[in-house]
């Protein structure tokens, strides 16, 4: 027997950082690139083979100690009351970049959970495969907000506050996103850090800025409801300068971010920890080329167009 699942990335639209400290955010699932998993039933006393041919990993579930993947498959089985080593290979892939904030190391594990579930004959819930995915994030990524999983565990666009439920939307008209990787690795984890510091440091002007993106973010998604993508351009540009405020932009973001917007982006800005990783423009679809090749002239490592629906 053999069970395939997919999991899409994802991409932050608005308030990254402040939904660290309570605010609403919203991000959007990325289906043109994803994760999946393959469940392949093994002869009787094999165990659980976890194989990840794009790292070149095999990994014994049995004695994987603290691996994410392994990690999340034993959980995914205790929830299950399935057997702890089942005679199973699971193979995982992903068109996801590792590290790129695209969220790969999510998507691989909702791939994974999702395989799971089908495999042993249930239905995925997507809060209980968000709550699973959640724990190997923490491997990844610290004490994460939660948004990453949440986003790709539903596979639509979420509007999120931590702790409580997520409420899934549709954008009235579809949105084309430009995403560029700004080909410079900065952890999500240390960014979190420095804007804790700041917030420690200062705690009224941290608290006022993030309320002012807890407000653009609101407006954002009204602006999606309401197919007024100029509107939601601009609140794209004021997200970005606040953003800049708390540290987490960058000379390389700033100039993707420019790039983009003279090339006739209806607004810019980083997507997710910032420093490093990606941007992201809010195009109509008619500049979708001439975006993609001012971002890869400003110096982007690699550029995708999304259309989120
Ligand atoms: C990372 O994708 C988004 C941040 O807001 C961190 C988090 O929500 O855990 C920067």
């Amino acid at each position: 027997m053999m069970t395939t699942a997919t999991a899409p990335g994802k991409i932050i639209l608005a308030g990254e950082h402040a939904v660290v400290y309570g605010r609403p955010a919203i991000a959007v699932p990325v289906w043109e690139r994803v994760a999946t998993a393959t469940i392949t039933t093994l002869p009787v006393g094999a165990g659980c083979l976890l194989v990840a041919p794009d790292i070149r990993r095999r990994i014994v579930l049995a004695t994987a100690g603290n691996n994410p993947l392994a990690v999340v498959t034993r959980l995914t089985l205790a929830q299950l009351s399935a057997p702890d080593n089942p005679d199973w290979q699971i193979e995982v892939r992903s068109q996801l970049p590792i590290a790129s904030g695209l969220g790969s190391g999510a998507a691989l594990s909702t791939a994974l959970v999702r395989a799971i579930y089908t495999h042993v004959g249930q239905t995925p819930d997507p809060a209980q495969v968000s709550a699973l995915v959640y724990e190997s994030e923490r491997i990844y990524h610290g004490t994460p907000s939660g948004i990453d999983n949440t986003v790709i565990a539903y596979g639509m666009p979420v509007w999120f506050i931590k702790g409580q439920p997520p409420a899934t939307f549709q954008p009235r008209q579809p949105l084309t996103l430009v995403i560029a990787d700004s080909g410079i690795a900065a952890p999500t984890k240390e960014t979190v850090g420095d804007v804790r510091q700041g917030w420690q440091h200062d705690p009224a002007r941290y608290e006022a800025w993030f309320d002012e993106i807890g407000a653009l973010v609101q407006a954002a998604r009204q602006a999606i409801e309401q197919g007024d993508l100029p509107l939601l351009g601009d609140l794209f540009n004021r997200n970005q300068t606040l953003l800049a405020h708390l540290g987490v932009s960058s000379p390389h973001l700033d100039r993707l971010v420019a790039a983009a917007c003279a090339a006739g982006a209806l607004g810019a800005k980083l997507s997710g920890g910032g420093r490093g990783g990606n941007m992201i423009a809010l195009i109509d679809p008619t500049h979708a080329q001439g975006v993609t090749e001012a971002l890869q002239h400003a110096g982007a490592r690699s550029v995708l167009v999304t259309t989120v629906r």
